[in-house]
């Protein structure tokens, strides 16, 4: 694969980042993939506190030896550490923020200062022309079929519209696990992937055997979309738990997140009790299995090293051809 323009941005080999992911990128997975030649992601509110954040950041930058890696902030209110943990981004001159949800303004101010980049998550074209004037780098088009936190629109119409009219790098994020889809969003208009679900299934995720299994045996058609976690629409796959409990909030549930006094501490009540569920299935045995994943699930087959995935995709990405018209 030839270096391209993200590439030269970014200072790295392979256009591909491996998604920050809650509960599931650590050092370990970050580092494999920073050293392999791609783009190792992780939330800051993997870790308990900003201290402890600032040593996960430091023992990456041990780890990669001056690769880039990135760090995804929550950059809106419910998110009462984004200050501090942007202080640690600029400190330690972390090479990329991923921004989600929010105002990315104050993030991109701080981390030019320090010669970074800012990438933000879009799951639209007005929110996308937002970011771009308020000076991001690029965008993550972050599209249907995704884990976590999924897009509605399809990347075949996305990626191209984005392209169409906004002039910033695109990161094409959402559903990707094969070589071939990494082509085909080239093609559409994208100059790097991001790629989650498929990481889920390595040897350094962070996780139970169970919801790494739970990866492998899943088809496309298991994975859905749940407002129970977090109030916005999450995809994770269908276990008999998830079943059980439902995907849409009851009408006292929706008027409690809709309404002006209570929306706020609705919202955070149920992002708590979303990632204590998320926590407890990705980390121990339970029967309330509820594992966050993207519709990438149906076509990955084995855990691999992180690194065997990297090589795999390139070598995938290699193999594949636009077929001639006639
Ligand atoms: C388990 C899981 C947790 C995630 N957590 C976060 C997160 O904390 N912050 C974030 O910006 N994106 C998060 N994402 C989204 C990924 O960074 C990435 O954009 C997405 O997984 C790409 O889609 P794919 O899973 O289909 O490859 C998460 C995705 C998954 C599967």
């Amino acid at each position: 694969m030839e270096k391209n323009a993200f590439c030269s941005l970014l200072n790295v080999q392979y256009p591909i980042i491996a998604g920050p992911m809650f509960l599931v990128s650590d050092e370990n997975l970050v580092a494999a993939v920073s050293n392999a030649g791609g783009i190792g992601g992780m939330p800051s509110l993997n870790w308990r506190s900003t201290a402890d954040f600032r040593a996960a950041v430091r023992k990456v930058k041990e780890l990669t030896k001056g690769k880039p890696f990135a760090v995804n902030l929550i950059v809106n209110k419910s998110n009462i550490r984004v200050k501090d943990d942007l202080k640690v981004c600029a400190d330690e001159g972390v090479p990329l923020v991923i921004t989600s949800l929010g105002s990315p303004k104050e993030t991109i101010q701080t981390m030019h200062k320090v010669g970074s980049k800012v990438f933000c998550d879009v799951t639209s074209l007005d929110y996308a022309k937002k970011v771009e004037q308020l000076g991001a780098d690029g965008l993550i088009a972050v599209c249907a079929g995704a884990g976590g936190h999924a897009g509605a629109l399809s990347p075949l119409v996305f990626l191209p519209y984005l392209r169409q009219y906004v002039r910033l790098p695109i990161v094409a994020a959402g559903g990707i696990t094969h070589g071939s889809q990494i082509a085909a969003s080239f093609v559409l208009g994208a100059s790097a992937v991001q790629i989650g679900t498929r990481f889920i299934a390595s040897k350094e995720a962070n996780v139970d055997q169970k919801y790494k299994n739970a990866i492998i045996n899943a088809k496309a058609e298991d994975i859905v979309l749940t407002m129970k976690i977090s109030g916005t629409p999450a995809s994770v796959i269908k276990t008999p738990y998830i079943e059980k409990v439902g995907l849409e909030l009851n009408p006292l549930e929706s008027f409690l997140m809709k309404n002006q006094l209570t929306k706020k501490y609705t919202k955070l009540a149920r992002g708590l009790w979303g990632a204590k569920l998320l926590q407890s299935a990705a980390r121990t045995t339970t029967w309330k299995e509820v594992w966050s994943a993207g519709q990438g699930v149906g076509l990955i087959e084995e855990i691999l090293p992180a690194k065997q995935i990297i090589e795999r995709l390139i070598d995938e990405y290699q193999k594949s051809e636009i077929p001639s018209l006639s």
